[in-house]
């Protein structure tokens, strides 16, 4: 904290204010200032603006902020109940910002009607972490959270193997029907089990998420939970309620339970799966420890804050709850020591790419970490021999960002076997078992926002002068998750809108050569009939652009063309009136990618993902960004 000294005049100014406050506000919950109210030395004040008190996790979350401040002498925060009510929560972060805090966390009641009041905020140089619910747009500092679907199916997938082939009955117990979290558990679960061969679901609803509405209800639907082999509900509390009804009733031992939730403490997820109450838990962090190491890192200036943070989940039953507890409990701290890496990068065939490779480059240096990288020129094989040589040579972790999504499972459960973590940058892959864990995490953007962002833009932004546009989408490489995300994005908000048509799409492997090659052959057999070009990144678009050219035909004037990376290049062509939109993918991810590394040495659980912030640059502001331009 010793880089973000305020001066005495704030401390004082601040300590009135919450002096003042703390008699003032009713609904706030204040956290005095260190023992017997002695206010020497607070550097930073968070506030945090919770949605509700009623909801079991949330008091989680405060009670984990407050036990993470605890730790720093100079971090105090002041918390806030909206009680559900999005008004309340307005009020509460106006009496915030007036207390004088310098970081405002937000669970927001309303991720829709917060938005116009987070951006406000972050816009007023308050730097605004959002917790489980993502609010649209990009005005915030960062987003923690975790994947509800992704649990849900977690549990789901979990209960499947569980009851093997010869399937079974599922008591699924639902609770409140307005929690955002808990219809999401609800259909990642279902997609999980429906269509599962002999799995019968049973649906009970409860209408509230409280341990004593699971008990009666378990108890009232007796006739069916008797015969069920498995009861799924989505909370800790509502497990706890229908583990004590399935013992009333004397089925504890033939129904068995599963959850989500898997918090520390007596009688929760992690606790009643040691007592061997609770079959399994599906495990998810609440983020306040997260939140708290984020803040610190936005309010030191320092490098690495990534724009979202999606937490890990985890199946935990009897074979591994005790690991899990030992885990959660220990402490955590990075010894600073040179860490080995091994880095496979796909290639050299974008601007993106090499602005990439800088950043990794530049970035380990600057966090001491001794950095092996090979170049894999678009070539899985030479990835697996990279893989395989810095499994041979000990390092501490592996890094890879794969040509193609498919195809890695036998090489990485390699690394596994070896004991050597695999985190995957830039791109993602996709593994047949989710649950062998055989990457830690993902670093990199949301390739299908991109996509979404590229057809959002020409939505709102290319006039109709037809019925129907013709689009037409250059793509990347076959197989790759940039190529296959992007175009899933892009499609997906493209459905939603009428009077659009992808006419024509081809591959142009990511270069500038490869997007000339997609246009001239086009050109070869159809009169030029295109409207939109959607290139999924700059060098493409700029290849495509010259071939245009060569045919008199012009570019944003004919024909508007939107890509994927925003480079440098990419504004110089929107400066001269050539390209139309660039949606930006930031290639500069080595700092963030470099915390995670060393952050997973000193043995902190990996979130899913982490992926980076970026927006969406058009003709119109080309020329006020292009001197900010960091690639
Ligand atoms: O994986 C990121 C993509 O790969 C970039 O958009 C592209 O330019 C690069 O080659």
């Amino acid at each position: 904290m010793t880089e973000y000294i305020k001066t005495k005049w704030h401390i004082l100014a601040v300590l009135i204010a919450v002096a003042s406050l703390s008699i003032a506000l009713y609904g706030c919950h204040y956290i005095p200032f260190g023992e017997g109210g002695n206010k020497d030395g607070v550097s930073s004040i968070i506030g945090v603006s919770q949605a509700n008190m009623r909801e079991e996790w949330r008091v989680a979350l405060i009670n984990e902020l407050r036990e993470e401040t605890d730790k720093y002498e100079d971090i105090r925060i002041v918390t806030t109940d909206a009680t559900g009510n999005a008004s309340k929560q307005i009020q509460d972060i106006d009496n915030l910002i007036g207390f004088g805090i310098d970081l405002l966390i937000i669970s927001p009641c309303d991720e829709k009607i917060m938005g116009d009041k987070i951006k406000e905020v972050h816009d007023s140089g308050i730097p605004v972490i959002v917790m489980d619910r993502a609010v649209e747009g990009f005005d915030y500092t960062l987003y923690i959270g975790p994947d509800n679907e992704v649990i849900g199916q977690q549990a789901g997938n979990y209960i499947v193997n569980l009851l093997g082939e010869k399937g079974g009955d599922v008591v699924v117990l639902s609770g409140n029907p307005t929690s955002v979290q808990g219809t999401e558990r609800l259909s990642g679960f279902k997609s999980a089990v429906e269509n599962v061969k002999n799995i019968n679901i049973h649906e009970v609803y409860l209408g509230t998420e409280s341990k004593d509405a699971a008990y009666d209800m378990t108890i009232t639907a007796k006739r069916i939970v008797k015969d069920a082999d498995v009861v799924f509900t989505y909370s800790d509390s509502m497990a706890l309620g229908v583990c004590d009804a399935l013992r009333f009733m004397g089925l504890d031992k033939k129904v068995m339970t599963v959850d989500c939730d898997g918090f520390k403490g007596v009688d929760e997820g992690l606790d009643l799966v040691s007592q061997g109450r609770l079959k399994a838990t599906v495990s998810c962090p609440i983020g306040g420890k997260e939140a708290i190491d984020y803040a610190l890192s936005i309010l030191n200036n320092e490098s690495g804050v990534p724009k979202q943070v999606i937490l890990r989940s985890n199946i935990i039953d009897s074979t591994n709850v005790e690991e899990n507890l030992s885990r959660i409990n220990a402490e955590t701290a990075d010894d600073g020591r040179k860490i080995k890496v091994g880095y496979s990068q796909v290639g050299q065939e974008s601007n993106w790419r090499l602005a990439n490779t800088k950043s990794i480059e530049e970035s380990a240096k600057e966090f001491n970490i001794d950095l092996h990288m090979e170049i894999a020129d678009q070539s899985q094989e030479k990835q697996f021999e990279a893989i395989r040589s810095f499994i041979n040579e000990g390092v501490d972790v592996i890094v890879v960002s794969p040509v193609v999504e498919t195809g890695w499972d036998e090489v990485l459960r390699e690394a596994k076997a070896a004991g050597i973590p695999v985190i995957m940058s830039d791109r993602n892959v996709v593994v047949e078992n989710r649950e062998e864990n055989l990457t830690t995490t993902y670093i990199g953007a949301d390739f299908v926002e991109e996509g979404r962002r590229a057809m959002r833009w020409i939505r709102d932004n290319v006039s109709k002068t037809k019925d129907t546009l013709r689009i037409m989408e250059i793509m990347g490489n076959v197989g790759a998750s940039p190529t296959e995300e992007r175009d899933q994005g892009f499609r997906e908000i493209l459905l939603e809108n009428p009077g659009y048509e992808i006419s024509y799409s081809d591959y142009g492997d990511f270069t500038f050569e490869g997007g000339r090659k997609v246009v001239r052959e086009y050109l070869e057999n159809n009169e030029w009939d295109i409207d939109i070009i959607f290139s999924q990144n700059d060098d493409m678009a700029l290849g495509a652009i010259e071939e245009l050219k060569e045919h008199g035909i012009k570019p944003d004037v004919d024909v508007k063309i939107i890509s994927v990376d925003a480079t440098t290049e990419a504004f110089e062509a929107m400066v001269r009136g050539e390209l139309s939109c660039a949606v930006e993918c930031n290639p500069v991810i080595g700092p963030q990618l470099m915390k995670a590394i060393r952050d997973l040495c000193s043995g902190k659980q990996m979130p899913f993902r982490i992926i980076t912030d970026e927006k969406v640059y058009d003709q119109a502001v080309a020329d006020e960004y292009i001197r900010k331009r960091l690639y």
